[in-house]
């Protein structure tokens, strides 16, 4: 049977054109959408800290770009050591820290993971190994830090595709065609997706850096997500431990000031807002993220416990503490006036921004019960479950320790250090003074802005014996 009516030398031409278009639209897919699963992980644990939820796709580094620019770029970082230096939770023998997923979309890919704002570090001493706790809150991670450093890198005159392939070149053997597909595309593309996105909002003056363990949550949701104008708020917080989220009962509140009402909505807004696209296997992804979060128990306090302390600091708490932390007030939001912390996290969102953001997942065809529709007014009375891990305390993190949140607001540390993983089980937090802290850690000045330790003064006044005792039961909790 003949394709056409036409002469033999163009049948044959057509034929071969069909051909090469046949494998040149394989090759495409295969170089740019074929995607490969990750290998299978050792457990759930191993799936939180580095299983994609689907990040590749929209918003993937290419994965020799990504572990070059470090090298290219050593001056952007806060410091040497490379990505390390953002203060990131690296176990050894991984090409990659936690909460950043490998995985191959055509051509291997970086993203972000929840693990990455959502472990926390601690070590017993400057020289022992670091111990991680997954779910817990990532307060060495130092995300404005990594923002700053793509910006600065992709704005360089030097991130050019020269230097990019040479540096390439030292650390792997990339085949020809992988090279073309470096040089002409990912190099170029990923450069141009960087300088598109606006961080201008987080660097003016009467801003503080947020410093490691901190971001804007809301701000980034206004301006990332949903492209609203910048409108003076300031609102860092700090990353909260997500264990156990089954505590949350229907009609509680999560986030600071209880923007959300559902452990489940609040999973898939944060997979939305680190650009996970509603695809595929997203439902299924959030359905594993909610059940893993929502089983998976607090961390047990790893140093010496006294017992019988403890069982009196529990009374103290009885009296002092428990009418908000375990209580029926737990999980609700408190009146900023009887809290009296600082403000500036509540005013970084509004009942207006609550709509659009319903509006806007909703448009991506999500369906799920939404932020809070609401003008609020305080933040939520949290559970205490690990609190001993959750160091600096309060939403914006001012203060360092359990022993400083016990101690009258115009004695707390007026400046301290964040970010240094040593902790201190006698103040119960993470050792922020000293050489050691001055040195890794991020100056914070609680005279800064949204950066004040006021307020929360419940049981500041208590004699020292029930104090200690009240600290060695929160250390149970
Ligand atoms: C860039 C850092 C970052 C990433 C990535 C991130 N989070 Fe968060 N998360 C935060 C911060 C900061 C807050 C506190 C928000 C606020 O101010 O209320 C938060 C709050 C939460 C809460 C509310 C906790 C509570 O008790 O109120 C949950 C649950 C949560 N995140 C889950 C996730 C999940 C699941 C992912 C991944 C899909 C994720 N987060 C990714 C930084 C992050
Ligand atoms: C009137 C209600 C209320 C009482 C009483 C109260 N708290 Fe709180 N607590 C809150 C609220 C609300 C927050 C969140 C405030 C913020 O972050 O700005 C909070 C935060 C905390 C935090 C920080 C949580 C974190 O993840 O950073 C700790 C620790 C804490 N409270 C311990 C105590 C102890 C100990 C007592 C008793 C001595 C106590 N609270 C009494 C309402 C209360």
């Amino acid at each position: 049977m003949s394709i056409c009516k036409c002469p033999r030398w163009l049948k044959i031409t057509l034929v071969v054109l069909l051909v090469l278009g046949a494998v040149g639209g394989f090759t495409a897919w295969y170089k740019f959408f074929r995607e490969v699963p990750q290998p299978a992980f050792a457990n759930a644990e191993e799936r939180f800290k580095y299983g994609s939820i689907g990040g590749e796709n929209e918003a993937g580094l290419p994965y020799w770009l990504y572990l070059v620019l470090p090298r290219l770029f050593p001056e952007h970082l806060p410091g040497p050591g490379g990505y390390a230096s953002l203060g990131l939770p690296w176990e050894p023998g991984h090409d990659t820290p936690i909460g950043f997923t490998k995985k191959t979309v055509g051509f291997p890919r970086v993203s972000q993971t929840c693990a990455v704002c959502h472990t926390t570090s601690y070590r017993v001493s400057h020289d022992s190994n670091p111990v991680f706790i997954p779910a817990g809150p990532g307060h060495t991670t130092d995300i404005q830090g990594f923002f700053r450093f793509l910006k600065k890198a992709v704005n360089d005159p030097r991130f050019n595709a020269d230097n990019i392939m040479s540096e390439i070149a030292m650390v792997t053997k990339l085949s020809w065609l992988d090279r073309q597909i470096y040089r002409f595309l990912l190099i170029p593309i990923t450069q141009q997706r960087l300088k598109e996105q606006n961080f201008d909002w987080m660097e003016r003056p009467h801003m503080p850096g947020w410093g490691p363990g901190r971001d804007d949550p809301m701000n980034l949701t206004k301006y990332f997500m949903l492209n609203m104008p910048e409108d003076g708020t300031y609102g860092p917080a700090d990353m909260p431990s997500i264990w156990n989220l089954d505590k949350y009962k229907p009609g509680m509140a999560l986030n600071w000031d209880g923007a959300t009402s559902v452990p489940r909505s609040v999973i898939i807004d944060s997979a939305l807002g680190i650009m996970v696209k509603p695809q595929r296997d997203f439902k299924e992804q959030m359905h594993w993220m909610e059940n893993y979060l929502r089983k998976l128990p607090a961390p047990k306090y790893p140093f010496a416990l006294d017992t019988a302390r403890a069982a009196v600091g529990k009374q103290v708490f009885d009296r002092h503490c428990a009418s908000c932390h375990a209580s029926e007030r737990t999980g609700h939001s408190v009146p900023l006036a009887e809290i009296s912390t600082d403000d500036e996290r509540l005013n970084s969102w509004n009942k207006e921004a609550a709509i659009k953001a319903n509006q806007v997942v909703r448009d991506k065809g999500v369906i799920r019960d939404g932020m809070v529709e609401q003008t609020l007014t305080g933040y939520v009375a949290q559970f205490l479950d690990g609190i001993w891990a959750r160091a600096p305390y309060l939403h914006n993190g001012a203060v360092p320790t359990l022993r400083d949140l016990l101690t009258p607001p115009a004695q707390r540390p007026a400046v301290f250090w964040r970010g240094y993983d040593v902790y201190d089980p006698v103040q119960v937090g993470f050792i922020t003074q000293g050489p050691q802290a001055e040195r890794n850690g991020y100056r914070h000045d609680t005279n800064a802005r949204a950066n004040s330790n006021r307020g929360h003064d419940f049981g500041t006044r208590l004699p020292e014996t029930e104090k200690s005792a009240l600290i060695e039961y929160l250390k149970t909790l």
